[in-house]
Formats: C-alpha cells, structure tokens, sequence
C-alpha cells in the first residue's frame, strides 16, 4: 500500500488532512501521528480488530500491551473500573503530557489492546495534532510507538517512513520533532502503591511532588527475571536497539570512562571494525577518532533524552559496526535515558571503576 504523509504546518488550515486521518480510523485502519515524546501508531482502542492491524503492522509480539490515548480525562471514566483518588491528582499535574496510568479496566476495553491484561493504560498527549485526531476520530486510540517492533522509537515523520513505508495507510508530519524525545513515564496505579514501571519525561521527582510514595521497578536498569512474569511486558524484550551493537561505559571519572573508550576505539578501529563513539559536550575533546557525537550537555538530562534517539538513528546511517556509549547520571530525566541505553546495549555496561 502508498504511505500518504500529509505534513501539517498550521493545525487550522491543514485540518482536512486531520479529518481524512480521523475517517481512516473511523474505518478501523492505523494511522502514525506525533505526540510530544515520540511518534505513534494509532487506531480505534475499542475495535480488537483495528488494534490488530497495529501488531500487524509493527511486527509486535501480541502479548505486549498499547497504551490508550484519550484527548479529556473524563473520556477515561467508561474504560476504567475504578481509579483511586490519587488518579485525579495526577491528571491534574501532569495531563496533557509525557504521564500513561495503568487503571483496572472495564469490559469496554477489548483484550487485543490490553494484551489480556485486566489492566488498561491510559495518556492524554500534550500534542496539538494528537488531541485533534483523538478528538475528530470521536474514540480513544490504542498506539504504540510507531516503529516496526525492537528498532528506536520515531521522533520525526521521517523515521516512521524509514519503518512503516508500505506497511501504514498514513502519516501525520507535525514538522517539529518530539519536544521529549523519549516514550512516556509508566506509572502502575493498579495496585498497593504507586510503581515506574517505565522512567520517562516525568521523572520521580516530579511525581513525588504529588504522590505519598513511589517505587521503582526493580528492572528499569537491570533485565527483567526471567523466573517471574514482568509486570510491564514490553521491559521483558530487547528494545530501543539500533543495528550497530552498543557497548556502555561506566566510570568513576569522566576522564576514566573517556580513557576506556579510547582504549576500546583502537581494539576495535585495529580489528578493522566501524566505530561511533557516543559522547558528552563535557567530554568531545576526549576524542578524536571514529564517528563522534555529543548527546549534549551532561547538566541538561533532558535535552539529551529529546535527540537520543536520532542520534543513535545517526550511528545507523554512518554504517558504524559499534557505539561505545557514556554513561549518564540516573538521575530525574537520566534514569529514563539510561533504561533506553541499557536495552539498546542489551545490558552491555564496561564498569571502568572496578
Ligand atoms: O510516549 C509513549 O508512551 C508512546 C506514545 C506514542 O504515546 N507510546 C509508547 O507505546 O511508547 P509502546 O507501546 O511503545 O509502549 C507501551 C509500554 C510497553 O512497555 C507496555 O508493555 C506497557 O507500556 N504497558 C501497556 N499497557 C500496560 C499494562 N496494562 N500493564 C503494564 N504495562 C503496560
Ligand atoms: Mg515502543
């Protein structure tokens, strides 16, 4: 099938593109818009079989469950069972944004969307283009990143095309990329307490500012057991993963862990291999061999988080075999580019302290 991309500069003047997009969903099709963290592949959440096509599409394990996507929160009222005070709050806080909630979920849900679970997980997007097509589909939007299953989320139109080209009906270009950059915090409100079950945009911090507690999942920075079943499935596959390999590393200094790399660039540029090295502002002058790239500035985590993804996408088109990545702090934003980094690396991390 032709992948239409209709690129929308002015949300008033090009709404007829929105509207043909909100007809496809209508019809039970898929179609990729943007949202503030990364791009998404959207259909109707509440027509198993539209929510199929989106498994089709990215080639996703069907045991993986989407996020739904509504444009007010009172549109999640029919989907939920119940949502415990602390809910309201939250969506206060943080909605429209980089917020998904996981709520018990009633029978209007079908089971393809939630993957079986009875729980749902819920977002309002803090993107124009994204609230408009919710609004104008009139159904909420089941939509996961819109990549083919495994590869780097899309934070521009043009890398849904370099996945999906022939696979989607249609894409909204919304010309900026993604302000955040990186997929949105996963917060379980399910059961006892609170837990991050995937670090994003809104970090711990800001989350405590609003709830009494909150806990970790304890496989956000490492792999998830393989002896229990993981209470957010998509943490349990190898994920964000560029095709060059990637290795991380960690060190007690900045100039230890820039040596390291050093040390590991000439093995690998003797071996005759291709090699990116990804670095920090604070460290680029470490460097001076292989294809280098600066995440940005160590004291902006969340102005890496935004190009992260495009950088590694860079690594890819220069055709490099490795990336010897740094490590960040995991602090606030941090935390969720180092769960990202650490599932690209396949849990590689070189601790160049010990
Ligand atoms: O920022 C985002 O969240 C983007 C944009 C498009 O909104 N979407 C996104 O969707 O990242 P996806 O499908 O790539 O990631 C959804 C994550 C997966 O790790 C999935 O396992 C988890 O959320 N998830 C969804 N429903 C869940 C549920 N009921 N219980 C636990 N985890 C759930
Ligand atoms: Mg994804």
């Amino acid at each position: 099938m032709e992948t239409k991309v209709y690129k929308i500069n002015d949300i008033e003047k090009d709404f007829w593109a929105i509207d043909e997009a909100a007809a496809l969903i209508r019809q039970g099709q898929v179609v990729a818009f943007p949202t503030e963290t990364v791009y998404g592949l959207g259909a109707n959440a509440l027509d198993g079989q539209a929510v199929d096509r989106i498994f089709k599409a990215k080639g996703r394990p069907n045991d993986n469950p989407l996020i739904v996507h509504v444009s007010r929160r009172g549109d999640i009222e029919p989907l939920v069972l119940e949502a415990p005070p602390e809910t309201h709050a939250l969506m206060e806080a943080f909605w429209p944004g980089p917020l998904t909630i996981i709520l018990k979920k009633s029978g209007v849900v079908p089971h393809e969307t939630t993957a079986g679970l009875s729980t749902v997980a819920l977002r309002m997007p803090n993107h124009p283009i994204a609230l408009a097509l919710i609004e104008r589909s009139g159904v909420p939007l089941a939509a996961p990143s819109a990549n083919t299953s495994g590869s780097l989320s899309p934070t521009t139109a043009q890398h849904v095309l370099e996945d999906l080209s022939g696979a989607i009906p249609m894409i909204l270009d919304g010309i900026y990329p993604c302000r955040v950059g990186l997929e949105s915090t996963v917060l379980d409100m399910s059961g006892e307490n609170p837990i991050i079950l995937r670090p994003g945009g809104i970090t711990p911090g800001m989350l405590k500012e609003v709830l009494r507690c909150v806990d970790l999942d304890e496989s956000i920075l490492k792999p998830t057991d393989p002896r229990h079943s993981p209470r957010s499935p998509g943490m349990k596959y190898k994920h964000y993963a560029p095709r060059a390999q990637v290795v991380i590393f960690k060190g007690s200094s900045l100039e230890m862990m820039a040596d390291k790399i050093n040390d590991a660039l000439d093995e690998y540029l003797g071996r005759g291999l291709k090699v990116g090295i990804l670095a920090s502002d604070e460290t680029l002058s470490h460097y001076s061999q292989g294809e280098i790239i600066s995440m940005g500035s160590r004291e902006d985590p969340a102005a890496i988080a935004t190009g992260l993804y495009a950088s590694l996408r860079e690594f890819d088109k220069a055709g490099v075999d490795i990336i010897l990545a740094e490590w960040v702090e995991e602090e606030e934003e941090g935390l969720a580019i180092m769960n990202r980094m650490i599932r690209a690396a396949g849990f590689h991390v070189v601790d160049t302290s010990r």
